[in-house]
């Protein structure tokens, strides 16, 4: 299963999100790989940590070696590195994804992610894919290669309309790249459960027919600590209420059994 987290809006939790599900993927017993496409780099840091810049072999290195800058077919499970977390690999972004974008366009690279997403299917039995708040080369890439696409939501009215942009996009890919795409969830994340407007936001995207998961995610500053101490929250922090509601998502998208969220 190879599961896209996008939303061209910045800041509604693409990073947190991912991250966060491909750990408790792998806790659970898969072998799970989160592939960083975004050059601020945030994932690599949270889950490889501190020196995670320090890698050789990174998403742009895998990208260019379609631009004939090493002149042979990429030996992929060198581009993933294995984290201190067992069955969690990652493909860390590097600044050099700005540098060769333009490139990679212009030569019509934008299907060799899901050719080598399907050969690293092979390899790993869940993959999660990290995007950049904006609709460039490598979300485009990522939406043409995923199976499915999980939709950050953060429950402002300028979010909503960014989802309806969005929800649009998917149709266009659908139609001229990957008619298999589905928007598999859209994770309403920073969830306050005190104020009306959240709540009656997210009432309109279910009148509307989007799939909204019914695990929301509230607002945690435990989420910062963990990504300052590079520890994902299943990790971190496992019995806390939004790692908690982190796995009642994470229960939903594999179709298991929901668990009770307590306040511990
Ligand atoms: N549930 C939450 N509780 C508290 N803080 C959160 C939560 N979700 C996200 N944040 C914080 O909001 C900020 C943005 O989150 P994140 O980096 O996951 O978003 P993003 O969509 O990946 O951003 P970008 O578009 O810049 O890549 C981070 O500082 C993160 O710690
Ligand atoms: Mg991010």
């Amino acid at each position: 299963m190879k599961r896209v987290v996008f939303n061209q809006k910045g800041g509604v939790g693409k990073t947190s999100i991912s991250c966060n599900l491909a750990a408790i993927s792998a806790q659970q017993g898969y072998k799970t790989l989160l592939i960083d496409l975004d050059t601020q780099c945030n994932s690599s840091e949270y889950l490889l940590g501190p020196h995670y810049a320090d890698k050789n072999n990174t998403a742009a290195d895998f990208f260019k070696t379609f631009l004939g800058m090493f002149g042979r077919k990429p030996y992929l499970p060198g581009f993933c590195h294995p984290t201190q977390y067992g069955r969690l690999s990652v493909m860390p972004a590097s600044p050099e994804l700005a540098t060769i974008e333009r490139e990679l366009e212009s030569r019509h690279k934008i299907y060799k992610l899901r050719e080598a997403l399907t050969d690293l299917s092979k390899h790993y039995d869940r993959i999660y894919i990290d995007t950049p708040p904006a609709l460039n080369f490598y979300s485009s890439a990522a939406l043409i290669a995923a199976d499915s696409l999980l939709i950050p939501f953060d429950c402002d009215s300028f979010s909503r309309q960014a989802l309806y942009n969005l929800v649009n996009t998917v149709s266009e890919i659908r139609e001229d790249h990957n008619e298999d795409l589905f928007i598999e969830g859209i994770v309403v994340n920073q969830f306050n459960p005190q104020a009306k407007l959240p709540a009656d936001l997210i009432a309109q995207l279910v009148e509307d027919g989007l799939p909204v998961l019914g695990s929301y995610l509230n607002a945690s500053v435990k989420l910062k600590e963990s990504r300052e101490a590079h520890m994902p929250l299943i990790h971190f922090a496992p019995s806390h209420k939004l790692t908690q509601q982190f796995v009642n998502v994470y229960n939903l998208l594999e179709g298991n059994e929901l668990q009770p969220v307590t306040d511990a």
